[in-house]
């Protein structure tokens, strides 16, 4: 049984050195009611893995990174993160630390500046005292302001966040989950809302920090072409089964015509 790593940094390589793989359903399903939304999943994800899920809206790919975040309970089964069910982490601070979501919709608070929003991303760390001194936090800020310049919009600092456009949003969200630094990130839909050159930019940008944080990376994609480019892994859901879970570069076209049941579909999708 692993000991409980309150700083994860000093067990990575003794995790690293057990294979202990970052995340593993062991039957874990979801059930609202009669419906299942998620069949019982055997699944893990290795450490420093970028998995792409796609699926058709309701698949239950959102289902699937809320099981992983801790966000809700599954039905039947257990969720792992490096060893540990998810059900024992205390939430907040030991939870923080090992696994950080971007949302569908971001989470931002609206009327808060891009920057206390960023150090949201930082309440995992500090003690209740410490939460509430962080508006004025010097190092805090410095860190945040780290984040900001590493995903490009420091100057949007002081901005109050719900006046910036979804793809400021975007980068926002991922500043704040840089200042967190979880070692197991979260991307539900991360470039929704954006055009196709932004797209491309922002899942750059985020397997790019995350990589360079030897983090894990799970996130739900619409663009099986990003799918493909970044990432090392797909894995298909429908109706809330895995219909396949392969190497990016494996995918063909008929596995989207039937994961989409889409006739003819074309490798752009
Ligand atoms: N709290 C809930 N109560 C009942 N049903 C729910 C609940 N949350 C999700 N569902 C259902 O579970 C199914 C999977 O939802 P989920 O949000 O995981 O899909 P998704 O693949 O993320 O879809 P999208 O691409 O539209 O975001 C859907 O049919 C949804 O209606
Ligand atoms: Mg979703």
């Amino acid at each position: 049984m692993l000991r409980a790593n309150s700083a994860l940094s000093s067990s990575e390589t003794s995790l690293a050195a057990t294979a202990v793989p970052a995340v593993r359903f062991d039957g874990a399903s979801m059930r609202y009611g009669q419906t299942t939304v998620l069949a019982p999943m055997e699944f893990a994800v290795e450490r420093g893995t970028r998995v792409a899920i796609i699926g058709q809206s309701g698949a239950g790919k959102t289902t699937l990174l809320r099981l992983i975040a801790g966000a809700t309970a599954p039905s039947t089964g257990l969720v792992e993160l490096w060893g540990r069910d998810v059900a024992g982490l205390r939430p907040g601070r030991e939870l923080a630390r090992l696994v950080g979501m971007i949302a569908q919709q971001f989470d931002l608070v609206p009327n808060l500046s891009v920057l206390h929003n960023v150090l949201v991303g930082r309440l995992g760390e500090w003690s209740f005292g410490r939460s509430l001194l962080s508006l004025v936090w010097p190092r805090e800020q410095r860190l945040a302001f780290d984040a900001l310049d590493r995903v490009g919009v420091t100057h949007l600092a002081h901005q109050r966040a719900g006046r910036l456009s979804g793809g400021e949003q975007q980068r926002v969200a991922i500043a704040r989950v840089l200042v967190q630094r979880p070692s197991i990130v979260l991307a539900d839909e991360p470039v929704a809302s954006l055009d196709p050159a932004r797209a491309r930019e922002v899942v750059r940008l985020l397997t790019d920090v995350t990589e360079e944080q030897g983090e894990t990376l799970v996130a739900s994609i619409h663009s099986v072409d990003l799918a493909r480019e970044f990432f090392d892994r797909i894995v298909g859901l429908r109706n809330g089964v895995v219909q396949f879970d392969i190497p990016a570069f494996s995918i063909r076209d008929h596995m989207l015509e039937d994961l989409y049941e889409i006739e003819g579909l074309r490798s752009e999708v």
